[in-house]
């Protein structure tokens, strides 16, 4: 029962056993969050998928309710898939998700609240109507599955939403499909697509979204594209397991998304994150006008591990999503604000000068579960000196097949060890590391390191990042969440993201430490600044009938 106890996390969400996957259906009513989730209440790999439901008053604390949705009909019999809520004009919340049928054909289902009056919306009545759609012609019995929130068009006065699928037949392409509905039981399915990319293969869990190019506010997925609203398309591809997004124009009339920049499509550009994401989903949250990520996070150790530990997975930290007006070609992402509530007493360091080939432990006592906010400043002149001298380390440098945070460069890697004991015989290293590209100038690199994570063997340990947009005139800077097994990183405002499962085996309750290290061989590294909050646990418990009052 004890095993592997520390792994469990503190502030983020997971069900109190068992194993759980993609978010599904978040959505806002009546005073609650509601979460809902790909859960299999009998073990902790993946099968038997119910839905899960949690609800939440912020967030960040959340109440267990009894599961929404069990595969009890021929139409989900083996398993109750993903899906996402609308909100109907007169008040209705439809509910679309997939079944996976006796024949294990993916089929598309309608789900109703049965007590609109229940704020905790505890029953879900599955229409007679189901399922509601079948794969197309063309279109692979087992490769039609998650559909989005649906969006009003009121030039069709009528529904749209988007279902992801691939078509091998056109260089296995990945598609997003489109359909139309007034009713969510009857659907035609738009000519043409809305898009498609070669060779990415399956698009599981498509999401499709306005973002504003002008205001910091998210907006509700039926907002029209126009000057000033563009969309995201995102797709998970279940070819390499990551959720890759990209900014461009929808021409709602031609049933078509066209991305800003071809050369960073879906599946080929960016990613919300470059290390362990997976099946993200976002929602409109009308309370603070914001657009939240949520996500499925998996583990990098073993089924083995998992049975005896009795758990599997958590969801990320939701993160609210803004187009970055700045670079004008990437979201930011940043933990929702509901977050810094957790956050208790804080150490503050300022202008530490951090030599090169220095490691500096910032003590703070048990570094377990953290809220840490860095900014770095190299000198420019020193910054143009390094870059002009001959390295083979700094033109096209690349993380995932560098040597880390032990690699020496002359402008990186600099950063933290996070989740670290007393000798580093553990830790996780989140660092910059300023390369050039071919002309010369700079180009700055974002990683996680965790070869060093663990001594336990029988596990994942990788080697994650990205590059990271850095505005002339912008101080390097990084926000990083640490919850016992769990690293998730936010470079320039949430520019670049990574997140790393971890599992150390030392450095663990009151033997886990911090540290600032500079493995750069020329430049010395200011730190501006580094203020570190310790995190207060949030409450997960079931649902008892006092937490109603009020
Ligand atoms: C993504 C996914 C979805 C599917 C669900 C099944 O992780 O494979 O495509 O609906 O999980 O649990």
């Amino acid at each position: 029962k004890s095993m592997l106890l520390w792994q469990r996390t503190a502030f983020h969400f997971q069900p109190e056993k068992n194993w759980i996957n993609d978010p599904d259906g978040p959505l806002y009513y009546k005073g609650w969050y509601h979460l809902f989730y790909q859960y299999n209440p009998d073990s902790a790999v993946w099968g038997n998928i119910t839905w899960g439901h949690a609800v939440s008053r912020d967030l960040v604390h959340w109440l267990y309710l009894p599961i929404a949705m069990v595969p009890d009909r021929w139409y989900d019999a083996n398993g109750v898939w993903t899906g996402s809520a609308t909100f109907l004009p007169d008040g209705r919340i439809a509910m679309l998700y997939t079944g996976s049928t006796t024949e294990s054909v993916q089929v598309q289902n309608l789900a109703f609240p049965a007590d609109l009056n229940d704020p905790l919306l505890l029953r879900w009545a599955k229409s007679e109507a189901n399922p509601v759609l079948i794969p197309p012609p063309g279109i692979g019995l087992t490769d039609f599955r998650d559909p989005t929130t649906a969006w009003y068009v009121p030039s069709e006065s009528a529904w749209l939403l988007a279902i992801g699928s691939k078509n091998d037949s056109m260089y296995h392409a990945g598609i997003a499909l489109v359909y139309k509905t007034n009713d969510f039981l009857t659907y035609e399915l738009l000519p043409g697509i809305l898009h498609a990319v070669q060779g990415t293969g399956m698009w599981e869990c498509v999401d499709f979204y306005p973002v504003s190019t002008e205001k910091a506010e998210g907006l509700d997925t039926s907002e029209p594209a126009g000057p000033t609203v563009k969309h995201v398309l995102k797709a998970s591809m279940d070819d390499d397991r990551n959720d890759y997004y990209a900014i461009g124009t929808y021409e709602v009339g031609m049933n078509q998304w066209v991305p800003d920049d071809p050369e960073k499509d879906v599946g080929i550009g960016l990613r919300y994150d470059y290390g362990k994401y997976y099946a993200s989903k976002t929602f409109y949250d009308p309370v603070k006008k914001r657009r939240v990520l949520w996500s499925w996070i998996g583990e990098s150790d073993s089924e083995r591990t998992d049975l005896k530990k009795g758990w599997a997975s958590l969801l990320g930290i939701p993160r609210a999503i803004l187009f970055d007006q700045k670079t004008g070609s990437n979201l930011l992402q940043w933990p929702v604000d509901d977050v810094d509530e957790l956050r208790m007493n804080s150490s503050d360091f300022t202008d530490i000068n951090l030599a090169a080939g220095a490691v500096v432990p910032l003590d703070v006592g048990r570094a377990t579960q953290l809220d840490i906010v860095a900014e770095f400043e190299i000198a420019p002149s020193a910054l143009a000196a390094a870059v002009t001298e001959a390295d083979v380390g700094t033109v096209g440098y690349n993380c995932s097949t560098s040597q880390g945070a032990a690699g020496r460069g002359i402008l990186g890697p600099f950063g933290l060890l996070v989740l670290a004991d007393e000798d580093r015989s553990e830790q996780t290293a989140v660092y910059f590391y300023i390369g050039r590209r071919a002309d010369g100038s700079p180009i700055t690199h974002f990683c996680h390191d965790e070869i060093r994570s663990s001594k336990a063997s029988d596990l994942e340990k990788k080697l994650y990042g990205s590059i990271v947009p850095v505005l002339d005139g912008e101080t390097l800077s990084v926000r990083i969440l640490v919850d016992h097994s769990i690293v998730e990183s936010f470079a320039q405002g949430g520019r670049t993201c990574i997140t790393s499962r971890v599992y150390p085996t030392k450095a663990i309750y009151g033997a886990t430490r911090l540290f600032l290290f500079n493995n750069a061989t020329n430049a010395d590294v200011i730190v501006k600044s580094v203020q570190i909050w310790h995190m207060d646990s949030a409450f997960m418990r079931p649902f008892d009938d006092h937490d109603d009052d009020g």
